[in-house]
């Protein structure tokens, strides 16, 4: 085997799923005169299997490919060392060919080598573009919510009023958030729509949300951080102009490596990239955790966010993304940040599983087991809710938003009687977000009317008579064990 292949390890990552790509030899040797032997220009199909450190192993097809420029074999015939451009989703590189089929052990593997490391970045945003083809289409299509749906919030009910004197006009679902005043304690949580159908999603999102008056996030900006070509999947607000937008950036991504100062700068690229009006930064150790190629390293992540929150210039919201906000970090977080602090996603476990997610895209079966131990990890979004309420001093102005599991008006109106300002909701938006903008106006109406449902049965003329109807009635799962007498 040529000695330049690269072995599988921990720089060199599965592609998943793997990706068309188009290899074509380097100049117009195809027109020139001097072109002698028909191998002297070349283009053949294959597939990114594996990718990092500036290397690609394609898989080529032998039968087609072999056979190129109707000569046999031409793949194993191209000498280590010739150039080449490799063409696919959106991105050209500039690459060499550093192995060719050997052996019948690899005859369909062809490793090239980026021409220049300073295309490195653009390589990792499309391993990363791929990842998030893979988080779409679980998402789409496969159970990746916690396996018995707890979002802790079961064990509550209202009050009920059987006689209300409200007509359905008087409720009043209005809320102040981040500093400006929306329509409804809604939040369209933030979440990546990928490479080919990330500006569908999140224009069909943005339309609806602005339509509905209330804010919505997008989600990881990071392909667009590492190649600016992807800014248009996030820019929605050239069209939806008035859409409240909150950017969004992983804690994993802004460590590691990288300084303070180039966190900082990151996060403002971000918000610059799409005109943001609020800044979340999502913690997901869990997540990274499972994730075959994920972050390992959060060493100095507090430092790093009260770093960047200084004298930040929109408002900081930090996000955890399904395991639930533990009281310590809240607190740790509202004391380090001060009023740079403007709210705190709990993020609670009970809706979509992030860890499972990893779990379900993963290559190897042990991965999958690993998955399957954490796929109901962490507190859940009401205990979570409860917990940071706790914890949070209400003079920190920090506020507090509940997502995980959210799935109908009911659940909304028990958040804020719990003391969140937003309850965010995610799974449910992003698959009617795939279809298009009326399926979202439709979600997002029946939310709506689902918390005016209980505002109206409970006599809650506005948002801040809701905490006074909501009773804890003990699981759900035995009501008769319940508090309530
Ligand atoms: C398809 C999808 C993509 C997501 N991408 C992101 C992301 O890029 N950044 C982030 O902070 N959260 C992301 N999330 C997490 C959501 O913001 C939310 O925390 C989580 O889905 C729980 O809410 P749910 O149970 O209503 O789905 C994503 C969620 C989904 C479903």
């Amino acid at each position: 085997m040529p000695e330049l292949v690269p072995q599988k390890g921990p720089n060199l990552i599965a592609v998943t799923p793997r990706l068309a790509v188009k290899v074509s030899r380097k100049g117009d040797l195809a027109s020139s005169a001097s072109a002698a032997k028909q191998t002297d220009f070349w283009e053949f199909p294959a597939w990114a299997v594996l990718a990092g450190s500036g290397f690609l192993v394609l898989e080529t097809n032998a039968e087609t490919n072999n056979g190129i420029n109707a000569e046999p074999n031409a793949i194993m015939a191209i000498p280590q060392g010739t150039g080449c451009s490799l063409t696919g989703a959106g991105f050209q590189f500039d690459a060499e060919i550093v192995a060719t089929p050997a052996s019948a052990a690899v005859q369909n593997a062809v490793t090239i080598k980026l021409s220049s490391p300073a295309q490195g970045p653009a390589l990792d945003a499309l391993i990363g573009s791929q990842r998030k083809v893979h988080h779409i289409e679980i998402c789409e299509n496969r159970d990746v919510e916690s396996s018995d749906r707890d979002h802790g919030l079961r064990e509550y009910s209202f009050m009920p009023c059987a006689l209300p004197e409200l007509a359905w006009d008087d409720l009043d679902t209005k809320t102040k958030f981040l500093g400006r005043e929306f329509e409804a304690p809604i939040l369209i949580t933030g979440m990546t729509g990928g490479v080919e159908r990330g500006s569908h999603i999140n224009h069909n999102l943005a339309r609806a949300a602005a339509a509905a008056g209330i804010p919505m996030g997008v989600g990881s900006q990071r392909i667009a951080l590492d190649d600016e070509r992807f800014a248009g999947i996030f820019n929605v607000k050239k069209e939806v102009p008035g859409v409240f937008l909150i950017g969004n950036i992983g804690a994993a991504q802004l460590v590691g490596s990288r300084s303070r100062e180039k966190a900082r700068e990151i996060c403002l690229r971000a918000i610059d990239m799409i005109s943001a009006d609020a800044m979340a930064i999502h913690v997901n150790v869990l997540q990274e955790m499972i994730q075959t190629e994920g972050d390992r390293d959060f060493r100095g992540v507090l430092d790093c966010i009260a770093f960047i929150a200084r004298d930040f210039p929109v408002p900081l919201m930090i996000k955890e993304v399904g395991a639930g906000m533990d009281p310590r970090t809240a607190t740790r977080l509202a004391s380090r940040l001060g009023t740079a602090l403007h709210a705190i996603d709990v993020g609670g476990r009970g809706g979509t599983s992030w860890g499972w997610i990893e779990g379900l895209r993963a290559a190897d079966p042990m991965t999958f087991e690993l998955a399957k131990g954490f796929r109901d990890w962490g507190l859940t979004t009401g205990m979570a809710l409860n917990l940071a309420r706790q914890a949070i001093p209400m003079e920190t102005q920090c506020q507090l938003v509940a997502t995980g599991g959210i799935r109908n008006g009911v659940d909304v109106a028990k958040v804020v009687a719990l003391g969140a300002t937003m309850a965010g909701v995610g799974l449910p938006l992003f698959r009617a977000a795939l279809k298009d903008t009326n399926e979202v106006d439709a979600a997002l109406g029946n939310f709506i009317k689902g918390l005016k449902t209980v505002m109206m049965c409970t006599g809650a003329r506005q948002l801040s008579d809701l905490p006074g109807a909501v009773i804890k009635t003990g699981p759900s799962h035995n009501p008769t064990r319940g508090t309530l007498s």
